[in-house]
């Protein structure tokens, strides 16, 4: 299967950039499924029911989220009656929506989808991401009733994320970062066949700080003193992510490529 992952889509920069490049990029790479972090795609801060109506539209099959999953108040609604977006599955016993569904893919073939929030560096404490992560694997075995898997692994720090990868190596078929906004150099399949890359990055436009207009935090890091609010940098977005082929019959990776298209960033892909 022919699996897309994008990065945290920031803002309207980067809504802009999935309209512009995702129906292409799904027929020129003959994509079978596509999964998008959604969780800053409505002004940096959450996800609206009407942008992820956009997302949807645009070729995502599923859309995740993230810390930010309930910024836009209309989602703890919006979730209850859209399957197609997971929240991380250690947010809280008390959220909305679920961490992980299996989705159907063309050829009447299945794809899990599951989130989970890492613990270091976070700003609230989440619960033990490890447990609940085995939880699903037990579930959904890779090369059992689904024919891949993706665990979105949305974090701060890479040694967490690369813990999360060889944890669930030989168990998902991709293991992929998320929250940072930088995407790092490391796409590889692991020795039992899971695809791994840190952070995919996001979708969202680079001469920013992780995606926001770069006035105001410069001016918090050189002067410690806020000013205005942060809002998402408004020129030409990267979509940021990983390209992923799997075998059908044993969910493993076969093939991983970074993916990079369009903006300021050096350009990648699987083409
Ligand atoms: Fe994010
Ligand atoms: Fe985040």
């Amino acid at each position: 299967m022919k699996i897309l992952f994008l990065g945290d889509v920031m803002g309207r920069s980067g809504r802009a950039a999935i309209t512009t490049h995702l129906p292409r990029l799904r027929t020129e790479w003959r994509l079978d499924f596509v999964v998008v972090n959604g969780e800053n795609a409505t002004s940096g801060m959450g996800l609206s029911g009407e942008h992820a109506k956009l997302l949807f539209e645009a070729g995502a099959d599923v859309v995740t989220l993230g810390d930010h999953a309930f910024d836009q108040k209309d989602m703890l609604a919006y979730i209850e009656k859209e399957p197609r977006i997971i929240r991380p599955i250690n947010y809280s016993k008390a959220a909305p929506g679920v961490g992980a569904r299996v989705f159907p893919a063309p050829g009447g073939r299945k794809v899990l989808v599951a989130q989970v929030l890492g613990q270091v560096f976070m700003k609230r404490p989440f619960d033990d991401p490890f447990s609940a992560l085995d939880a699903v694997l037990r579930q959904y075995p890779m090369g059992g009733q689904v024919n891949a898997s993706l665990i979105d692994i949305h974090c701060e720090a890479t040694s967490e994320k690369m813990a999360t990868g060889h944890f669930c190596d030989g168990r998902a078929s991709i293991v992929v970062g998320t929250h940072t906004h930088v995407p790092t150099a490391d796409a590889m399949i692991l020795p039992g066949g899971t695809a791994y890359q840190s952070d995919a990055g996001m979708c969202g436009d680079y001469n920013s700080v992780i995606g926001m207009d770069k006035v105001e935090p410069l001016r918090r890091f050189i002067t410690g003193m806020p000013k205005a609010r942060f809002a998402p940098a408004a020129e030409e977005a990267t979509l940021s992510g990983l390209y992923v082929e799997t075998d059908d019959r044993t969910g493993k990776a076969t093939r991983v490529e970074m993916v990079r298209q369009g903006g300021r960033l050096a350009q990648a892909g699987p083409a």
